[in-house]
């Protein structure tokens, strides 16, 4: 008689990490994504105190294998929570009992046009990797921590440099290191050119969140090397009265020839049609790459590319123009370049009732290709420009009202910030949007 012995794997569980949340297509619900090995079932609890989280809500699990030769899986858990009461604090905690519980986070649900309180407060940066990024961070994090906080944040594309590297665990590092921040403020995304790897599948994975918040919209499914993911690199949303677009500007240099460019040129347009601009008056639309920059060789044949389209056809300026967009933000180029009002080149260099786009690029939150200096000179429409780390704060004072205001150390290449002062700022007026 032959004996079979079976040893059970013993998988060992992991408590959640890389937790991070993201508005809903609501202000009633807030989703939340991690990673956590485990074979149990997994959900949120969350409630008004964090001693009474009465509230659960089941996870949507999407294993995710990086494409490197480790193939190394992180399981990814996402969960929506529902019925929130606008401009509320709500508390929550992810994971299970047999392998662990995270800690207790709070967050304010989304205001509605009812519950606003002005000032709105949006902390925006882009390109923002591991080395050099740590000044941002401990500056953001002590921003946060003490005072003022931010209602939403907006990463313009470009995380971790890259999320890929070594086999995904620089991912990993990076999603842990903003984990402080993204579990208290809805950290809301676009993706850059850092992420193109294994078609994009790095953000659409660790984002789904995004995507399976607004799937309800009916969005088109987007493709990676590691299956379709619902779609986060177009879609829209409001928080308090400010509209947002985010898209995916490597549309136009990895999908130029397939129906996705047009796919996304047509969602902007007929949604940037349907803002009603008596409720969100401010319309911003963000992706990674600028429409207009002066630093380099990136601001020839590639910003024309973003801001023409392919042969002419599907350029974003004309989308902007058409529906009166308040401001388009970008990165990209390590650096910030503050630009008034401009269309075809062309600006009247103003930021009162401008009656074309604004165009910020705030890309040098701080990663291991130091900044981009300026090697051009100076454009008409460059209000303002500096290579040196630092983050963007866009704080909205009501309908016709906007300040924005550019963080800097004190030395440019000063990488234990501490005493970021203010080194740009503007208001933004527009009584006729
Ligand atoms: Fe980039």
């Amino acid at each position: 008689m032959k004996f079979v012995m079976f040893t059970a794997a013993v998988v060992a569980g992991s408590k959640p990490e890389q937790i991070h949340i993201a508005l809903g297509p609501s202000p009633t619900s807030m989703a939340v994504q991690w990673s956590q090995e485990t074979t149990s079932l997994t959900k949120v609890k969350y409630g008004p105190t964090a001693d009474k989280l009465e509230w659960t809500a089941d996870t949507a699990v999407y294993p995710f294998t990086d494409g490197g030769s480790e193939k190394h899986l992180n399981t990814h858990h996402v969960a929506r929570m529902t019925s929130l009461s606008p401009s509320e604090e709500y508390f929550y905690k992810v994971g299970n009992k047999a392998d662990g519980w995270s800690d207790v986070f709070s967050f304010s649900a989304a205001p509605t046009q009812e519950t606003i309180k002005f000032p709105v407060r949006f902390g925006i940066w882009g390109d923002m990797g591991i080395a050099n990024a740590s000044a941002i961070l401990s500056e953001v994090t002590d921003v946060i921590e003490n005072g003022k906080s931010f209602d939403m944040i907006l990463h313009v594309g470009d995380f971790a440099y890259n999320m890929d590297n070594d086999n995904g665990h620089l991912g990993d590092h990076f999603m842990n290191d903003i984990q402080h921040i993204a579990t208290k403020i809805p950290y809301m995304v676009d993706v850059g050119n850092h992420e193109v790897a294994y078609g994009f599948s790095h953000y659409t994975e660790r984002f789904r969140l995004i995507g399976d918040s607004f799937a309800p919209r009916d969005y088109p499914t987007v493709s990676s090397s590691d299956g379709d993911g619902f779609n986060n690199w177009f879609y829209s949303h409001d928080y308090a009265n400010v509209h947002f677009v985010a898209i995916s500007t490597e549309i136009y240099f990895n999908y130029a020839d397939t129906d996705l460019l047009k796919n996304q040129y047509d969602f902007i347009d007929a949604d940037l049609k349907l803002v009603d601009r008596a409720k969100t008056p401010w319309v911003v639309v963000h992706g990674h790459r600028p429409c207009y920059c002066s630093c380099d060789d990136d601001c020839g044949d590639d910003a024309a590319l973003t801001r023409e389209g392919v042969d002419g056809k599907f350029g974003l300026e004309e989308l902007l123009h058409k529906h009166n967009v308040d401001l388009y933000i970008a990165g990209h180029e390590h650096n910030y370049e503050r630009m008034f009002d401009v269309y075809k080149n062309e600006t009247t260099k103003t930021t009162t009732n401008p009656k074309e786009t604004i165009h910020i690029i705030t890309g040098d939150a701080g990663g291991p290709e130091g900044h981009e200096v300026f090697t051009l000179a100076q454009p008409e429409r460059t209000a303002f420009r500096t290579d040196g780390f630092g983050y963007s704060e866009m704080t909205v004072y009501n309908d016709t009202h906007l300040h924005w205001q550019q963080f800097q150390g004190e030395d440019k290449n000063d990488k234990m910030f501490g005493n970021a002062a203010v080194i740009d700022q503007f208001w933004l007026v527009n009584e006729n949007h």
